[in-house]
This record gives structure tokens, C-alpha cells and sequence, in this order.
């Protein structure tokens, strides 16, 4: 399976801005560099279509941030799954923890627009993750069984389909990355709450100096970026993070 090194580059890089970022990451990475690794990158709706050109004929997938759980209609200011796909986009982030807590985004509605994505062949990136305050409260498990139960109610078979994304609301952004060893406790958990084996990411405050550890793992089967994948330099050596891996793969022995 291809570790997945997914950037999400959120409300920045307009036009012009998103054409250089990708031609000097083109410049960057070398084809063999992605053999073993599934490269997405997610701009803002704006920028697909540039994208998509761009990428047309490399191995780099194109994500979109947010669609609406219907194909088409009123829904003045949503953007439908159907036109994202058509403009070449393969995944989609689902309940990213910024729709969810800025934009009160429900579980509810998190699974209609899974239930569209898996319905017009979509890869959904689903994020669920837990806020300090529901860690510090111990709610840490609580809190994701909800969002997975309630997010894919109806296609719980489903979930393979989809990539899970692990992201606790305090690492986002702040700098602050969970512990390999917290990362690894929750994707087991998910994991375990799964039917079927399924592919489960970590993000939240990822950066080129913490992606070598994160990936030595192999309950990590990729990363979803925000900050860093905006810098080319940085993104590129997050995307190469083996070529610096020096460490043998942490054992795990506790399971
Ligand atoms: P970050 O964002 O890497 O800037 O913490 C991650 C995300 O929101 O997906």
C-alpha cells in the first residue's frame, strides 16, 4: 500500500500563487521519489482547474476540501462532489475539525456528504479527532467512536473505501504534534472500531522534522499537512521523508 502524504493548503494560495507552489514542488520531487507513495494535493476550490492541468500527467492526485451532500440545486455558496470529480479531483476531506468547530459542522451532515462521496466514487479523507479540553476530560475515545459511528452510520462496510484521518483539534495548527505514542493509541483504537482494514492518517502539526518518526511507524499509513505543505522546500521533504529515515521501524510490543 502507498503511504499517503495529502496537503492541505486550506483558504491560501490564489491562482498564481497555487501554479508556482506546485511547478517548484514538480522541480523538487523526482517521479521514482513517489513510487511507493500516493502525493495529494488539496488548494482551494479555486485552484483545481490550474491544478489539474499541472498535474495532468504526473502521479499526484488532486483533493478537494469540503462538498455538499447534494449533486446539484439551491444551495447558494456550496460546491456539489459531481463538479469536483469532474474537474479531476479523486478525494475529498470530509469533517475536517475547522468545518466542524468554525463552521458547526454536524456528524449528521458529515454523513450525508460521506454517503454522496462514496455514491459518485469519490475518496472520502474523513477527519475526526478530539479538542484539549474532551483530552484533558479523558473523553479522547468517546468522543472519536461518535464521530465514526455517527459519520458512517448507514455504510459502516464502507469504511475501506474511505482513508480515516486522525487529527487532534489541539495539534492543528499549533504546532504542538501529538506523541508518536498518542498517535499510535487512537489509530489503534480507530482501528478497532473499523469493520474491514482500512487506511488511517495522522494529522496535526506535521513538519519536516517530525514526519521521519511519524512514518517510521506503521500504524501511521500517511499524513495529512496544513501549514507545511503551503512551502515548497518543506512539503518536498516531507514527501521524501525516507530518504532520511535512518531508524530501523519502531516495534511495537504491546499489541
Ligand atoms: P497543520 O494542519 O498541519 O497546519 O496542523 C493540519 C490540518 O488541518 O489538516
Amino acid at each position: 500500500m502507498k503511504a499517503i502524504i495529502a496537503g492541505n493548503w486550506k483558504m491560501n494560495k490564489d491562482n498564481g500563487q497555487s501554479r508556482e507552489l506546485v511547478l517548484k514542488l514538480m522541480s523538487l520531487v523526482g517521479i521514482d521519489e513517489l513510487k511507493n507513495r500516493q502525493v495529494i494535493l488539496i488548494p482551494p476550490f479555486t485552484s483545481l482547474s490550474i491544478l489539474a492541468e499541472l498535474v495532468m500527467n504526473s502521479p499526484i492526485k488532486l483533493g478537494a476540501q469540503n462538498m455538499h451532500w447534494e449533486r446539484s440545486g439551491a444551495f447558494t455558496g456550496e460546491v456539489s462532489g459531481v463538479f469536483i470529480k469532474q474537474l479531476g479531483c479523486e478525494y475529498v476531506i470530509i469533517g475536517h475539525s475547522e468545518r466542524r468547530h468554525l463552521m458547526g459542522e454536524t456528524n449528521k451532515e458529515i454523513n450525508r456528504k460521506l454517503k454522496t462521496a462514496l455514491d459518485i466514487g469519490l475518496i472520502a479523507i474523513l477527519c475526526v479527532g478530539e479538542t484539549g479540553a474532551e483530552r484533558d476530560a479523558g473523553q479522547t475515545e468517546s468522543v472519536i467512536e461518535k464521530q465514526l459511528t455517527q459519520g458512517l452510520e448507514g455504510f459502516e462496510n464502507e469504511a475501506h473505501k474511505m482513508i480515516i484521518a486522525y487529527e487532534p483539534v489541539w495539534a492543528i495548527g499549533t504546532g504542538k504534534t501529538a506523541t508518536l505514542e498518542q498517535a499510535v493509541e487512537v489509530h489503534k483504537f480507530i482501528r478497532g472500531l473499523l469493520k474491514k482494514p482500512s487506511t488511517i492518517i495522522y494529522g496535526g502539526s506535521v513538519k519536516s522534522d517530525n514526519i521521519d518518526q511519524l512514518m517510521a511507524h506503521e500504524e501511521i499509513q500517511g499524513v495529512l499537512v496544513g501549514g507545511a505543505s503551503l512551502d515548497p522546500e518543506s512539503f518536498a521533504r516531507i514527501i521524501q521523508y525516507q530518504k532520511f529515515l535512518d531508524k530501523p521501524k519502531i516495534s511495537d510490543s504491546s499489541d
